[in-house]
């Protein structure tokens, strides 16, 4: 049987996956609340349609940072890709690039960099940077994404520590042992350098030291995991470009609020200074229209690219893609947008429920 929508891949990755690398993918931090409110909170908001508009043609494509996607659904960073499909990362890469959408690069990618930039040079990527304790390698790092035609650098804000994972303990999972992540290396020793020596993060970064990272690269910097409006004012007194406001997949902090509930504060607090994105929960074309309609300028899903990469690697990362793009097309033509810049605010309405 085909499979019709996101949640049929979730599905099928739950029975192909063992539990372990299962629970480590669909896991939330603590009691997972904020994971299950991000879907839950998308359900709380109806869609307000407009009838009688002339829908022959209906365009989903849009741009991020200046770079033309062909529609604001793309890949948010996760680590680990090769737990799920042999070549992991490069099967992502491919098929983002077939898509025309942007895929961001984990540092806790499980392929080499180069080899990623090399599957799907015509690609749009970003690189998420984890900043590591030791600046000088976070330093290469940065230098080295930068000549391999990644166009922006997504600096991950909510993990100066790692969530509280539950399933990962009772499982005793153990990253460590079973994959080098080679995006840590440098090209030479990329194979010898051991995991754990390459791992932390620096839990001392503090808003200040985003104008040295602002010295070491000429990329747009990207702060991912903003929920507050005092943070987003923050952001654009340090001259950042863009946000994604995202509570991790609900894998960090629980009890946050869910990503879309979290929008519009963003939006409002940035006043156009910088282009606001979103991730979490976006399962459905009607997430991606209510996410908009709240101000963002792209969405980006996280598991669901884990699930269609469970299901068949690269076509199955194309599959999921063209699964909600379709909606998102659908979901555009029966409210009355004909361009991704007519969808706003008066397309909503909160649920009383
Ligand atoms: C993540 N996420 C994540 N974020 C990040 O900045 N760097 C990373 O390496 C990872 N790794 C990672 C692994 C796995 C298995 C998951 C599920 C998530 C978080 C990710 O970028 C994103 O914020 C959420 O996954 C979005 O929520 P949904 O789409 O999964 O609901």
């Amino acid at each position: 049987m085909p499979l019709a929508c996101l949640t049929d891949f979730q599905a099928f990755a739950r029975e192909r996956l063992p539990k372990s690398t299962w629970d480590f993918i669909e896991g939330g931090a603590d009691d997972s609340f904020t994971r299950d409110d991000n879907i839950a909170a998308f359900k709380r908001i109806r869609l307000r349609p407009r009838y009688l508009k002339n829908v022959v043609n209906v365009d989903t494509r849009t741009t991020i940072q200046g770079e033309e996607i062909t529609a604001p659904i793309c890949i948010s960073p996760t680590g680990f890709h090769c737990l799920v499909w042999p070549d992991g990362e490069m099967s992502t890469a491919r098929a983002a690039q077939a898509a025309g959408v942007c895929y961001i690069t984990s540092t806790f990618a499980t392929c080499a960099l180069e080899d990623i930039a090399a599957t799907a040079p015509r690609g749009l990527r970003w690189f998420q940077l984890y900043v590591h304790p030791d600046r000088q390698l976070s330093k290469q790092l940065v230098q080295r994404v930068e000549s391999l035609g990644f166009r922006a650098l997504v600096i991950t804000v909510d993990v100066p520590k790692l969530g509280n994972r539950r399933h990962d303990i009772r499982n005793q999972l153990d990253l460590k042992l079973n994959l080098l992540l080679k995006d840590l290396h440098s090209p030479k020793e990329r194979t010898s350098m051991p995991y754990f020596q390459m791992s932390p993060i620096d839990s001392s970064i503090c808003w200040n030291d985003l104008s040295w990272l602002q010295s070491i690269t000429r990329l747009p910097i990207i702060l991912k995991g903003i929920l507050t409006k005092e943070d987003a004012e923050l952001a654009v007194k340090h001259n950042i470009h863009g946000i994604i406001v995202s509570n991790h997949g609900g894998r960090q902090l629980d009890d946050v609020l869910a990503s879309i509930d979290a929008l519009a504060e963003v939006v409002a607090a940035v006043k156009g200074k910088m282009e606001v994105y979103l991730d979490g929960g976006i399962r459905t074309g009607n997430d991606v229209l209510k996410a908009l309609a709240l101000g963002a300028k792209c969405v980006f899903l996280g598991r669901p690219i884990l699930w269609g990469l469970a299901y068949k690697g690269e076509d199955g990362v194309k599959e999921v893609l063209n699964i909600i793009k379709n909606e998102f097309h659908t979901s555009m033509a029966l409210t009355g947008c004909q361009s991704v810049a007519e969808i706003n605010q008066d397309m909503i309405q909160f649920s009383r429920l």
